[in-house]
């Protein structure tokens, strides 16, 4: 291992996903382990803490051995520990920080404390095989990000590295949360995102017109997806009562249709309003391939000027690189969370 590579391990337990990754000089994916418990919790219809929690415990120890197996390195050869505190379920949150808090103790090196929604936005700082991205992804600030996953749908400002600002955030459900309520309300399974946009891509966009939220003049960047969500239940029922069929993926186009214009048009329009140098999208909803791909054309067409990134699908949704990314320029600057790290469960940008 070459002495200028920083090495950080990153922990993730913030929701259902166990996560361990070792990241060199915060970009380079040394091995990226994401265990998932999603059919432990599919036959709930969503995520059980409880079981969330213990199912970390189970797994974290050994994912953490195989992360390190996997980079071909041993504890010796880290620089730092990483783990987001937040936001996240409380008690799957504390198995990451109490694991990550141990190992810098006993390996007497560095603990970072990472913004989980930071760790999405830095998930497009690590290099992948996607054109552009091998050497540098060459990002620039300030930047504008918008991270969309099952808790948050938040539109933000960031200047400059380790700062950002809110422009906006859903008043209500996550636009991820409604991926997932429509789909159980569809008996389609959990979690919603990937199933709906399977099933968008047989149907037709435009077949039922359901509501866009785009909010009163003073909350432009913000969001709203529960009256789209009331108005998919109210059609189902509506249909029922009628006795007629449901045509699933027009149901499903149409509803990712509402969904991606909305998400789209605001996050067009502060860039057009405020000119940064890039976009970049994250979270668990940017792998929805259509939010990608209207994205990318729509501010190819308005702000051309701005480059626009977006995580290869399986780096949108929680993983622990992210977490080791974002970490890296706390590394830098030397800023360290003591041993006394809590979890906060409600901790936003
Ligand atoms: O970021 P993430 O993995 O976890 C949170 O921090 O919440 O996001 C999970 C969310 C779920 O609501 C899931 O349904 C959604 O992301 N999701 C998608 C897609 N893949 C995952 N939503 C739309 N289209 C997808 N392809
Ligand atoms: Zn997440």
């Amino acid at each position: 291992m070459l002495a200028t590579n920083r090495l950080i391990l990153g922990i993730e337990t913030s929701c259902d996903e166990t996560a361990a990754a070792v990241v060199a000089n915060g970009n380079r994916i040394l091995s990226n382990l994401v265990f998932s418990q999603v059919e432990r919790h599919a036959l709930f219809g969503g995520v059980v803490p409880e079981i969330a929690s213990r199912l970390h415990l189970e797994t974290i120890n050994t994912l953490i051995d195989v992360a390190l197996d996997k980079a071909g390195v041993g504890f010796d050869d880290l620089d730092a520990l990483a783990v987001s505190y937040g936001p996240g379920l409380v008690g799957a949150l504390l198995v990451g920080i109490a694991t990550a808090k141990t190992l810098a103790y006993a390996l007497d090196i560095p603990l970072i404390a990472v913004n989980h929604l930071e760790g999405h936005i830095y998930a497009n700082f690590l290099l992948h095989d996607q054109a552009g991205h091998e050497e540098d992804a060459g990002i620039q600030f300030p930047l504008l990000g918008l991270v969309a996953s099952g808790g948050h749908t938040d539109l933000v400002w960031v200047p400059r590295m380790r700062e950002s600002m809110i422009l906006g955030q859903t008043r209500d459900d996550a636009a991820g949360e409604a991926f997932d309520k429509v789909a159980r309300a569809l008996d389609l399974g959990y979690p919603g995102g990937p199933i709906i946009d399977c099933l968008a891509r047989q149907g037709n966009p435009s077949a039922i017109p359901f509501p866009r939220a785009y909010l009163d003049e003073g909350s432009r960047y913000d969001f709203s997806f529960s009256g789209l969500k009331s108005a998919v239940l109210n059609y189902l029922h509506q249909q029922k009562q009628k006795g007629k069929m449901i045509d699933v993926p027009d149901l499903a186009a149409s509803f990712q249709a509402a969904v991606v214009e909305v998400l789209v048009e605001k996050t067009v329009a502060a860039a057009m309003e405020r000119k940064p140098a890039s976009l970049l999208l994250s979270g668990g909803v940017a792998a929805n391939s259509s939010l990608r791909r209207q994205m990318r054309e729509r501010l190819l067409e308005l702000a051309p000027a701005v480059k626009f990134y977006c995580p290869p699908p399986s780096l949108c949704t929680d993983n622990a690189a992210m977490i080791a990314a974002a970490a890296f320029p706390y590394l830098q600057s030397r800023e360290f969370a003591s041993l006394d790290l809590n979890a906060v469960p409600n901790l936003s940008f």
